[in-house]
């Protein structure tokens, strides 16, 4: 896991050997520390380099490590570190790759860095909860002043090689060969004293008004972390190192790593940091998997519909080198959508330094011009009868093995399957807006989906940097499912006393970067207000009386309805849950024409208000939301909570630091959410979401076991069924 060798005459050469990015496991740190105690002691070397084998430096702790005690075997990383720190012959890191988390704090024990330009180094540790605990916190701020520290520490940010010599984190950057470099440069200083090397020793270089950046730091930290508490650990461990001797510093840094190590939130963290993983390796209800199942190359796409979806889609498909064709049948539409696609790419250019990508795309009003590509992402208005009409189109136009792809987000996907000659060749490819910004796509199969199909659009959501998560067809999918229990919760809490703002508030607090109500001003409330009325839903008026707030003998809230009769559709109105300055801003304030709204709204329903507590819309929004997800998990439309859990991070703003609904309810104890169902259940019979799914009790049953172990329970109630 270590390898040791003399090279040029003098040099300790310390090769970290542990695949894929030589994470610090505990064999690692005891091969270091026997290698590092051979060339202190062996008096042929005068200077010693540590690399990492494969182009990689280190990639920091194991963090499976973390979940067990097998951390506590092998060497503590802070002695380590220090020993090497503390040598009386220089040691020199050679970065190539990454050094990233205990790797980059390895790097900052050593005298010398030396990164290759195509080297990224970071402190991603608050990413998965925690801070950087050995010794990073206390060196990276001595090394490279304050404001930058933090900057790095509390967003986990990864920096190039060039930014880092230029914040004088590496001593140089090479080109070519760094551990060749590395060996000359550790030659050139063998024998200089290292007394101005070892970072430790160092004052923080002084900041004028440290009192005022650091309040400044807080408050934005704390506006931006939604209640994650590692963030602000990460600035009160730089405050440490800023205004504390080292050794105390230290002390410092390790109360707030233990604090945050036995936080759940770190937990929750490392839980999304392998669910991410886990969603990688699909299956289907089939038996197909993602190790079975090979895709084939898709060289030329097609976008249909270039309104707020297909500009983002053909965006994000042009940024993968694709060739496009961007069709849209109406003129005004079709212009705007040229200009609006162009400025998006030059935007992503901008932002990622990358070459526009202009050419790549071919615009037109016909369907015709699809003949010959690869693959289609359908992206017309959401209407059943349309969608079919496009499909039957798309399978008589385009060659023969074309996939067909919908974006649609609640239509039945089979339904449009069976509209084309080879069905096999649909599937849903939900993404979700902004297209080209927002990281998850919910990759749909229906029961005639080809494995290899899915196996292309996964492959392809991966080219397009988005986290895709395969999962089955039902309305709404796994993200709009359960979401509809959730904001039916939210109406229904309106109704009985709440307000938008309290609610909101709730749900923000809690972690959710926006509340349900602004979530809904923001999406437009007559987008769901067209499908009800479809639906055959709304009565005009919204009626009176017990009777009018239910159908098919469930309970209905008709105020988003009556919300939208007064042309309140929302931000781009101007007036919506909240108002707004003008149609299309932003900065959502209390209207005070909602409370005599609701006011007269519960008198002609006979209803009467009541104080709800926060704890009351927590309980009722999420609880029914993961009541949904374990339905979800029961019918085989997820292959397991993580899927569930990786679709609300990464699409609909759940906190990370909480894990995802599946992996809340297990933080809070699935008896404790049974029992509360139950009540809500009992008080409201005309609420069947609120009816404990048979899942749940039987996890519960089976003594709750933790979130990894589900799907056995899963596969026992599916075979039972
Ligand atoms: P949109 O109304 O902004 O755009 C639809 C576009 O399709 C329009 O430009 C229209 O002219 C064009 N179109 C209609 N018929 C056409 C045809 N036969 N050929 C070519 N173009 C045609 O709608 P939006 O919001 O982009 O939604 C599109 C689809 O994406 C819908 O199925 C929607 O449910 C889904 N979706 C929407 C999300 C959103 O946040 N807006 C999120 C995820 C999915």
């Amino acid at each position: 896991m270590t390898q040791y060798s003399r090279v040029s005459g003098s040099v300790g050469l310390i090769t970290l050997k542990n695949p894929p990015v030589n994470q610090l496991s505990a064999v690692v740190r005891h091969g270091i520390v026997d290698t590092v105690q051979k060339a202190l002691s062996d008096p042929k070397v005068k200077s010693v380099v540590i690399c990492g084998q494969n182009g990689m430096f280190c990639g920091g702790a194991d963090i499976k490590e973390f979940q067990t005690l097998a951390n506590m075997r092998g060497p503590p990383l802070i002695p380590m570190i220090h020993s090497i720190e503390a040598a009386d012959k220089p040691v020199v890191a050679a970065i190539e790759g990454g050094a990233f988390g205990g790797g980059l704090e390895l790097a900052l024990g050593c005298h010398y860095r030396i990164a290759h330009s195509k080297a990224k180094v970071g402190l991603p540790e608050v990413t998965l909860g925690l801070l950087p605990a050995a010794g990073g916190s206390q060196r990276l701020p001595r090394l490279i002043g304050v404001p930058a520290a933090l900057s790095l520490i509390t967003t986990g940010r990864h920096i190039t090689a060039a930014e880092a010599l230029q914040l004088g984190l590496v001593d140089q950057v090479a080109d070519h060969n760094t551990v060749d470099a590395a060996v000359k440069f550790a030659l050139s200083v063998a024998g200089q004293s290292l007394d101005a090397r070892r970072i430790s020793n160092f004052q923080c270089p002084p900041v004028p008004n440290m009192d005022a950046l650091f309040e400044d730091v807080m408050q934005k930290v704390r506006t931006t972390a939604r209640g994650a508490i590692a963030p602000i650990a990460c600035v009160q461990a730089v405050r440490a190192a800023a205004t504390l001797p080292y050794t105390q510093g230290m002390q410092r840094e390790k109360e707030l790593m233990a604090t945050l190590f036995t936080s759940g939130q770190a937990r929750a963290l490392q839980y999304c940091f392998f669910a991410q993983r886990v969603v990688g390796r699909w299956s289907m209800p089939s038996g197909a998997r993602w190790d079975t199942s090979k895709g084939r190359p898709i060289h030329k796409a097609a976008v249909i519909g270039l309104g707020t979806m297909g500009r983002g889609i053909t965006v994000a498909l042009a940024q993968t080198g694709l060739s496009v064709v961007a069709v849209e049948t109406q003129e005004k539409q079709f212009m705007e959508a040229k200009k609006a696609v162009s400025n998006m790419l030059e935007r992503g250019a901008k932002r990622s330094g990358k070459p526009l990508a202009h050419g790549k795309i071919t615009y037109s009003q016909s369907l015709q011009a699809v003949a010959d590509v690869d693959l289609v992402i359908e992206a017309v208005f959401e209407d059943m009868g349309l969608k079919k009409k496009v499909f039957q189109q798309l399978s008589a136009v385009c060659k023969p093995g074309t996939f067909l792809c919908t974006n649609t987000s609640t239509l039945d996907v089979d339904e449009l399957a069976s509209q084309t000659h080879q069905p096999e060749l649909v599937v849903g490819m939900h993404f979700f807006a902004p297209a080209h910004i927002m990281k998850l796509l919910e990759v749909v199969y229906g029961p005639r989906s080809s494995p290899e199909l899915v196996a292309v659009v996964m492959e392809l959501g991966k080219k397009m940097g988005k986290v895709s998560v395969a999962v089955g067809n039902c309305r709404g999918f796994v993200g709009n499912r359960m979401l509809k229990p959730y904001r039916d919760q939210a109406y229904f809490l309106l109704e009985e006393g709440a307000t938008p703002q309290l609610i909101d508030q709730a749900l923000e607090e809690f972690g959710f970067a926006m509340g349900a109500f602004k979530v809904s001003d923001l999406s437009g409330l007559d987008v769901g207000w067209k499908v009800r009325k479809e639906e055959g839903l709304v009565q005009p008026g919204g009626g009176s009386g017990k009777s009018a707030r239910i159908r098919n003998g469930v309970r209905y809230s008709p105020l988003g309805d009556l919300m939208c009769e007064q042309g309140r559709f929302g931000q781009k109105t101007g007036r919506g849950w909240y108002q707004y300055d003008k149609p299309g801003s932003r900065d959502a304030r209390p209207d005070p024409w909602m409370h005599s709204f609701l006011e007269e709204y519960r008198a002609r329903h006979g209803l009467v208000a009541r104080r709800i507590s926060n704890q009351e819309v927590l309980e009722r929004c999420l609880y029914a939301m993961i009541n949904e997800g374990f339905r979800v998990l029961e019918d085989g439309i997820a292959a397991g909570p993580e899927d569930i859990d990786i679709i609300y991070v990464f699409g609909y703003g759940w906190p990370r630091h909480r894990g995802g609904p599946m992996f809340y309810a297990n933080m809070v104890g699935l008896e404790i959410v049974l029992e509360r169902l139950e009540h809500y259940a009992q008080a409201n019979p005309d609420m069947p979401t609120l009816q404990p799914c048979s899942l749940l009790r039987k996890l519960v049953a089976s003594g709750s076991p933790p979130v990894n172990k589900w799907k056995e329970v899963i596969k026992n109630v599916r075979s039972q069924l």
